[in-house]
């Protein structure tokens, strides 16, 4: 079977303007998958909070401050919130808090 050269780029340029796309949503879909687990019973399903100390995601409370600042708050853990260091990876703890900043 021959394939005309001029699909075959376009194929290739399909898939690559796709791939950004396609691992951002793999991405969330683990930090959905992480959140709800990890997260989910203090922050809440929705971002709003279970308990009331933690901030409330569904307000963006404390999301906006730099990745590596909520990265190490929440490997280190704060007041209650326990340490997440050697239960959850950076990119794991990263693609949830991600996730934690589309809920509303
Ligand atoms: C046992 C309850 C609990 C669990 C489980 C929990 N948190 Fe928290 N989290 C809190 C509380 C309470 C605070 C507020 C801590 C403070 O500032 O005193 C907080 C604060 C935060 C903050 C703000 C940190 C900062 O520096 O301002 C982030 C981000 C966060 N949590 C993310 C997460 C993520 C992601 C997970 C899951 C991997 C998680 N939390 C699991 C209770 C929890």
């Amino acid at each position: 079977m021959k394939i005309k050269l001029g699909t075959g780029i376009r194929i290739v340029g399909l898939v690559a303007a796709l791939l950004p796309d396609v691992a951002l949503a793999l991405d969330l879909m683990r930090g959905q998958r992480v959140y709800n687990t990890h997260c989910a019973v203090c922050h809440g399903m929705n971002g709003i909070p279970v308990i009331q100390q933690a901030p409330s995601f569904a307000s963006k409370e404390r999301l906006m401050q730099p990745d590596m600042v909520l990265l190490q708050s929440v490997k280190m853990g704060k007041s209650i919130m326990p340490p997440f260091m050697g239960i959850l990876n950076n990119d794991e703890i990263l693609d949830a808090l991600n996730y934690a900043r589309t809920l509303r």
